[in-house]
């Protein structure tokens, strides 16, 4: 069993790093790997809404932009049995080359594979912004019919240098308990495609028409 997480930062081995290590170590006891994979500081362009993915073949889509990390991502995301997202926050919302790269992750893989995958989502902040941030990546996943795994808070933590996060004791637990959850959705999911529900073509209306 496989997760990928997908660490938003500018840093690599920033405060949500560490914030994602805690989750795969607490994965780790569950007997699940996880990847963590930085989307790195190259320049991510943002979806155009040109509509190319929505017109490929399930299991198929992809961004019609093929320079850089998006489309690894939904590859990747097609190997795996959940998936998390982690982001610092920038003005109390999701650091902007993630926000580039989660508009069209999503867009563009969620008709696949990323849809009905286990998720979590988690947050670093220095002080204020963190639960409207983690609202904003709760979207992508409640757009695409993901089971989200919660915790007993929301899945914030604190500080503005890495060895900061561990300091934040309620917030590491808070995390190992989302991480708990999201181990046991895996393994009670084993065997989801057997309950997979039967989608209706969808209906699309913008209230005028
Ligand atoms: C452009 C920018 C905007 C930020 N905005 C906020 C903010 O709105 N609220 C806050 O508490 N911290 C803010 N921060 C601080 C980061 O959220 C915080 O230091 C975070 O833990 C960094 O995580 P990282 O090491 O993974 O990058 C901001 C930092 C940057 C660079």
């Amino acid at each position: 069993m496989k997760v990928l997480a997908i660490n938003g930062s500018p840093h690599e081995k920033g405060c949500t790093y560490e914030a994602l290590q805690i989750v795969s170590n607490e994965l780790k006891t569950c007997a699940i790997d996880c990847d963590i994979v930085h989307i790195g500081t190259d320049p991510i362009r943002g979806c155009i809404a040109c509509m190319a993915c929505a017109k490929m073949a399930p299991g198929t889509q992809k961004c019609a932009f093929d320079d850089d990390i998006v489309n690894a991502l939904i590859e990747r995301s097609r190997t795996v049995d959940g998936l998390i997202l982690g982001t610092p926050v920038h003005f109390s919302g999701i650091a902007g080359s993630m926000k580039c790269v989660l508009d069209r992750f999503f867009y563009a893989g969620s008709k696949d594979r990323i849809g009905y995958l286990p998720a979590g989502a988690v947050v670093s902040v220095r002080r204020t912004g963190g639960s409207t941030t983690l609202d904003q990546l709760l979207h992508y996943l409640t757009y695409s019919n993901m089971p989200i795994a919660s915790s007993r808070y929301w899945t914030v933590v604190h500080g503005s240098a890495p060895e900061d996060v561990s300091k934040d004791l309620e917030g590491v637990q808070t995390l190992r308990h989302m991480a708990k959850n999201l181990a046991w959705l895996i393994n009670s999911l084993k065997d989801y495609k057997e309950y997979m529900p039967e989608m209706e073509p969808r209906i699309s209306t913008n209230f005028i028409r």
